[in-house]
């Protein structure tokens, strides 16, 4: 991943965020993960009147980009307000689609205004992660 694709990365999260759907937290997150076939998928937050339905950022970008044929994850960067850690649920759906453990993918974690809190990797969320 170059400089240019990791800006668009940090771009697309940005704009997903603002597509977020948090009536209920206030809490809007956008995600947007980059393939190794060098797309970009953004996705938001989709929370539910039963609150568990919702559906997080990360695992929306995910599964949009499964459904358009990417199985193969190389970057994810995530915008909060205050630069938040994706959940649980999420790092296992992460290292679902992250090759050689999650060592490889590296994970963005930023603020509203784009700027890097934190850089981390698959790898690093989800150590001894469940696998079949
Ligand atoms: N949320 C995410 O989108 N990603 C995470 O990794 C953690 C939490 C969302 C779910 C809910 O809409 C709001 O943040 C507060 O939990």
């Amino acid at each position: 991943m170059n400089d240019n694709q990791r800006d668009e990365l940090i771009r697309a999260a940005l704009a997903a965020r603002a597509h977020a759907y948090a009536p209920y937290s206030n809490y809007q997150v956008g995600a947007a993960v980059l393939t190794d076939e060098d797309r970009i998928f953004g996705g938001c937050n989709v929370e539910n009147a039963s609150y568990g339905l919702t559906n997080c950022a990360e695992r929306t970008a995910i599964f949009t980009a499964v459904a358009q044929g990417a199985r193969v994850l190389r970057a994810v960067a995530v915008a909060t307000g205050d630069g938040g850690s994706p959940c649980g649920a999420c790092r296992q759906v992460m290292a679902e689609f992250a090759p050689d453990g999650g060592a490889s993918v590296a994970v963005y974690l930023l603020d509203a205004a784009g700027a890097i809190m934190r850089e981390t990797t698959v790898a690093e969320l989800l150590p001894f992660g469940f696998t079949l």
